[in-house]
């Protein structure tokens, strides 16, 4: 039984993945969905099996990357719906990165495509759902990876760690406001454009399941969401030790 039901849902990064297997899950509650991400073929897609499955939706191509392009997302919304109650920011994406292989320009790419692009929706959402009676959530897909510096990830766990930064602060501040704030850190995830990175991937999980994970936040709204439990529980006892003893189990982890 769907819970999340006659609301304006947008969905940032919904071409494919987490972000695209949420669309499909909300699109059972009869919703309003904005899909955004690049690649207009894939949304497109995704957008007719959220439509067969009774959810209207606007597909609305964008670059994440472009603040203006971002801010006119969150327009074309509003302009078709009326508003945005729930925003899911999930555009991101964290290749393997040794730190002696990276130039300065790689790092500053890393930290755009999973900071600003977080930055760029998050400032015009704040202003929209600030002027909306009822405020809003803004969910965004952080990382178990953005809660220590992972070994070969550490320009995606700094991004994410800085997004993470961000959006508390936001919470405390605009809680008044009746906007809401939450973090899903999923662990591995089985998506097709990590399938073949060479990373090992423990405990790693479908899309299907994540999805549902991140749609249980959605619907229940806490500050920070772990899954699953078995990674969660993992990088918990990898903070709780001694830098010296986690630094030897990340190494061990990390080594193909
Ligand atoms: N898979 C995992 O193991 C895992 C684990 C923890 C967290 N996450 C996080 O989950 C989120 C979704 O990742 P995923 O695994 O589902 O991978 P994915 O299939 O690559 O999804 C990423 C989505 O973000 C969109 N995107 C990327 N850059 C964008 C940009 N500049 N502008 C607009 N859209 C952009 C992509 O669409 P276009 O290419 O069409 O633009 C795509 O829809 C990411 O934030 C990732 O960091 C993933």
């Amino acid at each position: 039984m769907a819970r999340i039901t006659d609301r304006t849902i947008l969905i940032v990064g919904a071409s494919s993945g987490i972000g695209a297997e949420v669309a499909r899950h909300l699109a059972r509650g009869g919703n309003r969905l904005v899909l955004t991400a690049r690649r207009e073929p894939e949304l497109t897609a995704v957008a007719g099996s959220v439509r067969a499955q009774g959810s209207d939706c606007l597909v609305v191509a964008a670059d994440a990357l472009d603040p203006r392009a971002a801010a006119d997302v969150v327009t074309a919304g509003v302009a078709e719906y009326g508003s945005v109650d729930v925003a899911l920011l999930n555009a991101g994406q964290g290749p393997d990165m040794s730190m002696d292989q990276v130039g300065v320009a790689d790092v500053s790419r890393i930290m755009a495509l999973n900071y600003d692009v977080v930055v760029n929706y998050l400032v015009p959402l704040i202003a929209q759902m600030g002027s909306q009676t009822g405020g809003g959530l803004i969910a965004h897909t952080n990382s178990l990876a953005g809660l220590m510096g992972i070994p070969r990830q550490g320009p995606y766990s700094a991004a994410k760690a800085a997004a993470r930064t961000l959006i508390d602060s936001a919470r405390v501040e605009l809680a008044p406001r009746g906007i809401r704030f939450t973090s899903v850190h999923p662990g591995f995830v089985a998506t097709e454009r990590i399938s073949g990175d060479g990373l090992p991937k423990p405990f790693q999980i479908s899309q299907e399941r994540a999805a549902r994970y991140v749609v249980r936040a959605l619907e229940r709204e806490p500050a920070q969401a772990y899954f699953p439990w078995q990674t969660a529980t993992l990088v918990r006892t990898l903070r709780a030790l001694p830098t010296p003893v986690s630094s030897l189990v990340l190494r061990k982890l990390a080594s193909p």
